[in-house]
């Protein structure tokens, strides 16, 4: 393959957005993944003479990130794209995060996926985002010990995102036919991606794995139809993964009871948790779900923040230095 580059000279910063990410979305385990808007990482990346990735700076995570390569998720990323093209200058890195880590809407995919982003339009964008699959699932890698894409893909492509749990740079985009409109919320409770894999059961029974199958045909041919009803009920039907994990959301039953009180049409873990989501067909609606969700879980005791969103159908992309997160509702108001 031969590789274009348009280095950006040494010094000169370049602003990515890593968007976040539903995965799952109920009986679609490492499988399905959604991005959604206004939510994410940026990475800052300039080229520096010293080879490799180095990251200075990191904000927004609590003091909780490693800034060394191996164990940071955008500058594993990056050094793979680094590596991919083949150049001999290194980068430099600092991570902005507009996610809490731990907060199961696609934190460390959201920095990978900016990381490899920065990476690419630092070298002058040698290679197209179907380049970066490999980059992307390895430093997902990082935080949860496995190459699954269920998030890293639809934040580095946008939109609906179909992944084959097994070989997972086998992917496909899926077209939404029309707008999809959601509730999410993170309690605020950590809940570690490697810790929520590693709790799961070797062996499930047949009939739950055939039911989790078909339950998945579903919806599947429901995002293509933009038939929200089914996909409100299909995405509650998953026997494999969220009962073992919805235990570690102390406010899960409250919250999903509120949100189908308040007419959504489904509510589901998203991730390995703590965050849920819930659909609505319309914005106006998925503000209503909003409240209802909040409310439970404060008086539930487990207090969240969360948005009313929609589908980022965009995914990676260049930001300006200037550019603003939203800010998340919280329990409070
Ligand atoms: N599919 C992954 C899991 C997503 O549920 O473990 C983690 O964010």
């Amino acid at each position: 393959m031969t590789i274009t580059m348009d280095l950006h000279p040494i010094g000169e910063w370049t602003h990515a957005f890593g968007p976040a990410s539903l995965s799952n979305l109920g009986p679609g385990f490492d499988t399905l993944g959604l991005c959604v808007s206004a939510l994410g990482d940026v990475v800052r990346v300039r080229p520096v003479e010293q080879p490799g990735v180095h990251v200075t700076a990191i904000t927004g995570d609590g003091g909780t990130l490693s800034k060394a390569t191996a164990q940071n998720t955008a500058a594993t990323a990056a050094l793979y794209v680094l590596r991919q093209a083949d150049v001999r200058h290194g980068l430099e890195l600092t991570i902005g995060k507009g996610i809490r880590p731990g907060s199961g809407i696609g934190s460390s995919a959201a920095s990978a996926v900016a990381g490899a982003w920065a990476a690419n339009l630092a070298l002058g964008s040698p290679f197209a985002k179907a380049g970066l699959v490999e980059a992307v699932l390895r430093g997902e890698a990082v935080a949860s010990g496995s190459l699954h894409g269920d998030n890293v893909l639809p934040a580095l492509f946008g939109g609906l995102v179909l992944v084959s749990a097994t070989e997972p740079t086998r992917y496909r985009c899926v077209q939404l036919p029309r707008a999809l409109h959601l509730a999410v919320i993170l309690p605020q409770v950590q809940v570690l991606t490697k810790e929520a894999r590693e709790m799961l059961p070797d062996q499930v029974s047949l009939w739950d794995a055939v039911h989790n199958t078909s339950e998945l045909a579903f919806m599947l041919d429901a995002f293509h139809a933009g038939d929200w009803e089914t996909i409100g009920h299909a995405m509650m039907q998953d026997r494999l993964v969220e009962p073992v994990r919805a235990r570690l959301v102390p406010c899960y039953p409250e919250v999903k009871a509120a949100a189908l009180d308040a007419g959504a049409l489904g509510c589901a873990l998203t991730g390995s948790g703590p965050a849920m989501y819930a659909l609505t067909d319309s914005a106006a609606a998925a503000e209503v779900v909003l409240g209802a969700m909040l409310a439970a879980s404060r008086h539930a005791g487990t207090p969240a923040d969360g948005l009313a969103t929609t589908v980022d159908a965009e995914g990676a992309r260049r930001v300006a230095p200037d550019w603003q997160r939203v800010r998340l509702v919280d329990a409070t108001v």
